[in-house]
């Protein structure tokens, strides 16, 4: 495994809409290896494929329990990911970009949705998310489709040291 760059704004690669996934070899499990390992150095709670620099439905999260701290994390691969449901009820919430460094907004997303997709394996998955998971789910579809949480904040602003927020 081998950690891989991060690349950020005004790089033309996020706002391309990413390729589908149809190989599933090992340049495949490679590049997720490395985006899962990327992902944990930053350190961030999600990561898609255009962040490293590479235009592919790729989207790795890592997340434990909002509501339980002692919950262990729990690793997400999806491929050819696509929000197929999403709920009416809509959450705001301050979100942060490890491809727009130093700048957080607030952004409105859906409280739940269905995900829909593949795994590393090429094998068909679907997944009910609600809450900060069904944001991060979210926020790397977007990049997915070449849109960054700027994109959709009502403002933004330069967080202050003490401000907690996560990485995505
Ligand atoms: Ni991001």
């Amino acid at each position: 495994m081998a950690e891989r760059e991060i690349v950020f704004l005004p790089d033309p690669v996020l706002r391309r809409k990413a390729r589908k996934v149809t190989d599933f070899g090992k340049d495949t499990q490679q590049l997720i290896n490395d985006m899962v390992e990327t992902m944990r150095a930053a350190p961030g709670v999600g990561l898609a494929a255009p962040q490293v620099g590479i235009s592919q439905k790729v989207i790795v999260i890592e997340f434990g329990d909002e509501e339980d701290e002692d919950a262990p994390l729990k690793l997400y691969i999806v491929i050819n990911p696509e929000i197929i449901r999403a709920s009416n009820e809509m959450v705001d919430a301050v979100e942060a970009c490890l491809s727009v460094p130093g700048l957080v907004g607030d952004v409105e997303r859906h409280e739940c949705v269905v995900v829909k997709g593949v795994n590393r394996f090429g094998k068909p998955l679907k997944k009910k998310v609600r809450g900060w998971l069904a944001r991060i789910f979210q926020h790397e579809v977007d990049h997915i489709d070449g849109i960054v949480f700027t994109d959709r904040a009502e403002r933004v602003w330069k967080p202050e040291e003490t401000e907690i927020y996560a990485d995505v």
